[in-house]
């Protein structure tokens, strides 16, 4: 059973400066809830006890939101508002967190190297720590289900436009089922027209303890740019990598249109905003149609 997930956090957030100059892009809120700790949530969802974030400079913010905060706490209790107390109590007590940090931001195959120790000999999960999810059954837990079943490598998939496939990770390979793909092929942002299929790599992965060596092994040959696609990439003759389909609705908040997106759609499923918030949409958009 899988039981660890890793939580990378420390790249340089470049596409959303200035807000991510001093700011990590994985504290971004989604309304009022920093976009890490959805992701923190999808974990515990899906029965993950031990989480480890990877950070890096610039990232002290994290440590501090899932730390207590006694100050802000006693201040609440003086007020008796219990609703915030607890909130701010279930906030530090999700699970067993820990971090790690990467020395520089050498790409995301280098800051999952560093929880080599954290996971010894487990499989364990992977989740990007600027992407959120909205399904039934978590993504990580259809993800585990998934590993307990194949037993390999398992990597969330998702279908983009044609258009759009230079903008991510892509698989190719032959389905085993309608959800399931057994891979045979990894592009890293393939160009438009030459890429094996539109199936991109969706920010949630369960990885063996077999993945290390293979970052070992990019690492020689691009150590500045060590990416875990290319590390996968070398698992394919041997391991059996599998992609599966994603059931549900994926968010990525890495850019300041799909953040923007990502913000009206959950407000839109707010109880206590959908009401007025639709309706000032409505009207912004009929002033902004007729004024064009
Ligand atoms: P991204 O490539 O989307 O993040 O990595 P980035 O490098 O911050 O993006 P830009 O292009 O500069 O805007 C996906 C996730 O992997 C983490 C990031 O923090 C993000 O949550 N990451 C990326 C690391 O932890 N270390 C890295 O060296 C790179």
């Amino acid at each position: 059973m899988i039981k660890k997930a890793v939580i990378p956090a420390a790249g340089l957030g470049t596409s959303f400066l200035p807000a991510t100059k001093a700011q990590p892009k994985e504290m971004l809120p989604i309304i009022d809830i920093p976009t890490i700790q959805y992701v923190v949530q999808e974990c515990v969802d899906s029965g993950i006890e031990d989480i480890l974030i990877i950070t890096g400079k610039g990232k002290r913010s994290i440590e501090d939101h899932f730390d207590r905060n006694l100050e802000l706490e006693e201040r609440i209790r003086e007020r008796e508002d219990e609703f915030w107390y607890n909130e701010l109590r279930h906030i530090d007590s999700m699970a067993n967190i820990h971090f790690v940090r990467q020395k520089e931001p050498n790409g995301l195959g280098d800051a999952l190297y560093q929880a080599r120790f954290h996971c010894g000999n487990e499989a364990f999960a992977v989740l990007l720590g600027d992407s959120i999810n909205d399904s039934n059954i978590p993504i990580t837990q259809q993800m585990i289900d998934a590993y307990e079943q194949y037993r390999h490598t398992i990597i969330a998939v998702q279908q983009v436009p044609d258009n759009r496939v230079n903008r991510y990770g892509i698989v190719g390979g032959r389905f085993l089922s309608e959800r399931i793909m057994q891979v045979s092929e990894m592009v890293e942002k393939p160009q438009v027209g030459k890429s094996p299929s539109n199936w991109a790599v969706a920010g949630r992965y369960i990885l063996t303890p077999e993945i290390f060596p293979a970052i070992e092994q990019v690492a020689k040959t691009a150590p500045q740019e060590v990416q875990l696609t290319d590390a996968l990439r070398l698992l394919l003759p041997t391991d059996g990598v599998i992609a599966m389909k994603i059931d549900g609705q994926r968010y990525d908040i890495g850019t300041k249109l799909d953040y923007l997106k990502t913000t009206v759609e959950f407000a839109l499923k707010r109880k206590e905003f959908a009401e007025p918030f639709a309706q000032f949409l409505r009207e912004r958009l009929a002033q902004y149609e007729s004024s064009k």
